[in-house]
C-alpha cells in the first residue's frame, strides 16, 4: 500500500478552493487492485471542510483484505478467491476458515476447525426462556436480534475484545450458534419442540435436521438439498462493506462486544434494500402471479411516481450479473429437479419470465439493473420449505461469519478509531425559547 505521505505529485490529486483560490494537496493511496482512493482524514483539519456523501457511495470506511468486489466486471473474491470457485469446489467450513483466517485450511486444520465450530453449537439451556417470552408470531428476525444480543449476557468468557483468544472463541461460538438460534426461532414458530444440534452432521445438515426433523419420525437429509443449503451459506459469507457489516463494523468500533455487534449487524440485515429482499420477491412474484401480468409491474417498476421496485434486481456495486446470483440460478434448478417439483412451482416459470423481460427492457438496460442473487435464492428457500419468514434469518446465519472476520480486522487494526460521522447541518442556527416554556 502507498504511503499516505508519498510524494506531492506522484500519488496525490489537487483540491483547489475555487472561492479563496487555496490549494490542498491530498495523497491518493493504492489498494492492491480496485479504484485509487483519495485519502482525506487531515482536510478538516487542514481545511476545515467536510466531504458530503449520504449512502457513503464515494467512500472507502477502511481497509480490508477480505473481500474484494468488481461490480463492473461481476467478480466477488474473498481473499483472492474467485466466489465461483469457492462455491463449487469448497464447502462452508472451508470458506468460514478462509474469512476468519486468511487461507483455505488444509486437512488438518480443517478437522479442527470443523471441531471447534461444532463443539459450541448447543446454546445454553437457560436460552430456551428467551424463546418462550417471544409471541409465536415473531419475526423469526426478530427473535434473533433480541437472542443473539442475549448471548452477551450468557458468554462472559468471550467477551474481552482485547483478548485474541477470547475473540476466536466468541467468533466460533456465534458461527456455531446462529444455525442453532435460527432453526429454534423457526420451531418455535410452528409449535413444534426445539430439535438439539447433532455433532454427526455437517453444518448445513445440522441445519437441516434442526429445522425440519420432529421427535415423531425420522428426517433423510438429502445430499442435494444438502449441497444447496451449503451452496447458498457460501455464497452469503460475505459481502464487503454492504449495510450490516458496516453497521457491524460501526457497532464494533466503540469497543462494544462482538455478541453485541452481530445482533446490530442482524438488525440492519432485516431491512428490505439488504436481506429482506429474497423474502420481498416471493412476495411480489406471487403478487404478480401469471406471466401476462409482468408487463404491468414492468411499467410500475420504470414509473417514478410508483414507489415500486422489482425486488431482487438491482444493486449498488453490481452494475453487470451478480457472479452470486449465476451459481444460485444453477442451483436453483438443481433443486426443483431433485424435488421434482418444477411443474408445481410456477413461480420458477415466472421469475424466469420475468427475468427475460427485464433484461430486453431499456429501462433496466440503461441502468444496469441486473438479478442479484435474491432473487434466486427466494425460489429455492421456498422449494426447500423454508417459510418467506425465514429467508432473512438463513442470510443472518450465512453472513455471520463474514460480519465477524470484518470486525475481528477492525479490531486487530491499530489505526482503528471510533467511527463517528460529520454532517452537513441544515437546521436553525439559533431560537428563543418561547416564554411559555421560561417560567
Ligand atoms: N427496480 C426499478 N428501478 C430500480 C431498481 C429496481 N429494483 N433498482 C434501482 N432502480 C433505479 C432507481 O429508481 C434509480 O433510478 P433513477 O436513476 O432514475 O433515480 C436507479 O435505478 C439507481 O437506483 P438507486 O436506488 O440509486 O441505486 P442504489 O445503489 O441506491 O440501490 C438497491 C441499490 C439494491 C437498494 C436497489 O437496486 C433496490 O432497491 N433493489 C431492489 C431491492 C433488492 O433486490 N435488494 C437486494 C440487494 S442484493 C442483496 C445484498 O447484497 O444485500
Amino acid at each position: 500500500m502507498t504511503n499516505a505521505n508519498s510524494e506531492k505529485s506522484q500519488n496525490s490529486v489537487t483540491l483547489t478552493d475555487n472561492q479563496s483560490g487555496q490549494q490542498w494537496e491530498l495523497p491518493v493511496i493504492d489498494g492492491t487492485v480496485g479504484p485509487r482512493v483519495i485519502d482525506i482524514r487531515k482536510l478538516y483539519g487542514e481545511t476545515g471542510m467536510f466531504t458530503y456523501d449520504p449512502g457513503f457511495t464515494s467512500t472507502a470506511s477502511c481497509d480490508s483484505e477480505i473481500t474484494y468486489i468488481d461490480g463492473d466486471k461481476g467478480i466477488l473474491m474473498h481473499r483472492g478467491y474467485r466466489i465461483e470457485d469457492l462455491a463449487e469446489h469448497c464447502d462452508f467450513m472451508d470458506v468460514c476458515h478462509l474469512l476468519l483466517n486468511g487461507d483455505l485450511p488444509d486437512s488438518k486444520q480443517k478437522t479442527k476447525f470443523e471441531h471447534d465450530i461444532t463443539y459450541h453449537t448447543m446454546l445454553h439451556e437457560q436460552m430456551i426462556y428467551f424463546f418462550r417470552g417471544f409471541r409465536r408470531d415473531s419475526h423469526p428476525m426478530a427473535v434473533m436480534v433480541g437472542v443473539v444480543g442475549a448471548l452477551s449476557a450468557f458468554y462472559h468468557d468471550s467477551t474481552d475484545i482485547t483478548d485474541p483468544h477470547q475473540r476466536m472463541v466468541a467468533s466460533h461460538r456465534m458461527i456455531a450458534k446462529m444455525p442453532t438460534i435460527a432453526a429454534m426461532a423457526y420451531k418455535y414458530s410452528v409449535g413444534q419442540p426445539f430439535v438439539y444440534p447433532r455433532n454427526d452432521l455437517s453444518y448445513a445438515e445440522n441445519f437441516l435436521n434442526m429445522t425440519f426433523s420432529v421427535p415423531a419420525e425420522e428426517y433423510k437429509i438429502s445430499p442435494t438439498l444438502a449441497r444447496a443449503m451449503d451452496r447458498i451459506f457460501i455464497l452469503h459469507a460475505d459481502h464487503e462493506q454492504n449495510a450490516s457489516t458496516s453497521t457491524v463494523r460501526l457497532a464494533g468500533s466503540s469497543g462494544a462486544n462482538p455478541f453485541a455487534c452481530i445482533a446490530s449487524g442482524i438488525a440492519s440485515l432485516w431491512g428490505p434494500a439488504h436481506g429482506g429482499a429474497n423474502e420481498a420477491v416471493l412476495r411480489m412474484l406471487q403478487e404478480i402471479g401469471s406471466k401476462d401480468r409482468i408487463p404491468e409491474f414492468i411499467e410500475r417498476a420504470k414509473d417514478k411516481n410508483d414507489p415500486f421496485r422489482l425486488m431482487g434486481f438491482g444493486h449498488r456495486v453490481y452494475k453487470n450479473y451478480d457472479p452470486r446470483a449465476k451459481v444460485m440460478q444453477k442451483s436453483c434448478h438443481e433443486v426443483l429437479d431433485e424435488l421434482g417439483i418444477r411443474k408445481q412451482e410456477p413461480l420458477l416459470d415466472l421469475a424466469m419470465e420475468l427475468e427475460r423481460i427485464a433484461l430486453e427492457d431499456d429501462f433496466f438496460v440503461e441502468k444496469k439493473l441486473f438479478p442479484n442473487v435474491d432473487f434466486y435464492s427466494g425460489i429455492i428457500l421456498k422449494a426447500m420449505g423454508f417459510p418467506t419468514s425465514m429467508f432473512t434469518a438463513l442470510f443472518a446465519v450465512a453472513r455471520t461469519v463474514g460480519w465477524i472476520a470484518q470486525w475481528n480486522e477492525m479490531v486487530e487494526d491499530p489505526n482503528h478509531r471510533i467511527s463517528r460521522p460529520r454532517q452537513l447541518y441544515q437546521g436553525n442556527t439559533g431560537r428563543e425559547l418561547p416564554e411559555s416554556f421560561k417560567s
